[in-house]
């Protein structure tokens, strides 16, 4: 059986750094005493995937604000065979599709879809759920770099991604990630109400939108909530709630400004007395290119490390 990971491609992903994250979490999960999970900006869930899979984790809390992205969650969690048989359908369409006619394909999809949004009632579980579900990882597999983007009257509005082959059905992919899933609760949620599953014996990792490091970065805004640094902050007295009122073990990471700007210490002195590791990772600063390269990426922590 295939290692759970995650099944679509997510702006902002954590999966190419889980290697150099691994020193960084806190003993307790490693050694087995911690064995609650908390991570309230998921995305597509690299660290959890990858955590549930090394250590024994018995509940985990998983958000986000993005609600489709929760529903097709949900419907991973519960029931995914229906979602299944829409991904086999879709990828058959997408296969025996000539390739000019592709971008038709994904219009008509990405139509329905942005239709079906007034009709979908995303607080109760119902047989359109798997198909929406389905819909939104055939966008993902087969839009522009899998962005997930919505216009101001909350269209999906990212263009086709004009790919050669898309592996919009990965049955393995699907029910692994259902099997890690299990004892989570899923929820679509700001950041702040994971407040009242967290306790002395959990961790929490935050990865909340990126702060730009350069002026024309444009990860700030999801789904037209920004993320400044006004945000950034409130986000550090949360990260401080954690810590002070609860215990827990917090970890959160960020891009490192300093690399493209040494005097931008705008994370040191927010977290002035937490831990700061930074650690490289090969990402994309622009998008001409220029800029490609080891950008630093801060890990924050409220826990020490043992000397390793
Ligand atoms: C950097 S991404 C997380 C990526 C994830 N760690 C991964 O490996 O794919 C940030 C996520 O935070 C979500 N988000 C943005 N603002 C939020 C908020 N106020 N509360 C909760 N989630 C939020 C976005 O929808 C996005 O999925």
């Amino acid at each position: 059986m295939e290692k759970a990971k995650p099944f679509i491609k997510w702006v902002g992903g954590k999966g190419r750094l889980l290697e150099q994250f691994e020193p960084y979490y806190p003993d307790e999960l490693k050694r087995g005493v911690i064995k609650n999970y908390v991570e309230p900006f998921l995305g597509g869930g690299a660290v959890f995937f990858s955590i549930s899979e090394k250590y024994e984790i018995q509940n985990a809390y998983l958000s986000d604000l993005n609600r489709d992205l929760i529903l097709t969650y949900k419907v991973i969690q519960n029931k995914y065979s229906a979602l299944l048989d829409f991904l086999e359908q879709y990828q058959k369409q997408y296969d025996e599709t000539q390739a000019d006619k592709r971008r038709d394909l994904f219009l008509v999809v990405r139509r329905f879809f942005n239709e079906q949004r007034f009709d979908i009632n995303y607080k109760k579980v119902s047989d359109d759920w798997a198909q929406r579900a389905a819909q939104f990882i055939f966008l993902n597999k087969t839009c522009f770099n899998g962005l997930f983007r919505l216009n101001a009257k909350g269209e999906f509005n990212v263009p086709f991604g004009k790919y050669k082959t898309a592996s919009i059905f990965r049955p393995d992919s699907i029910i692994t990630a259902s099997r890690a899933l299990r004892n989570a609760e899923i929820e679509d949620r700001a950041y702040s109400d994971c407040y009242k599953h967290v306790n002395a014996e959990t961790f929490v990792y935050l990865d909340p939108p990126y702060r730009p490091i350069t002026q024309t970065s444009s990860f700030t805004t999801y789904m037209g909530f920004e993320f400044t640094d006004k945000q950034q902050i409130e986000l550090r007295d949360f990260f401080q709630k954690l810590d002070r009122e609860k215990g827990a073990k917090v970890m959160l990471s960020n891009s490192d400004p300093t690399g493209i700007n040494p005097s931008d210490t705008f994370f040191e002195r927010a977290y002035q007395g937490y831990n700061i590791h930074k650690i490289s990772a090969n990402r994309a600063v622009n998008r001409n290119g220029a800029g490609r390269g080891k950008i630093s990426e801060l890990l924050i922590t409220n826990y020490t490390l043992r000397v390793f």
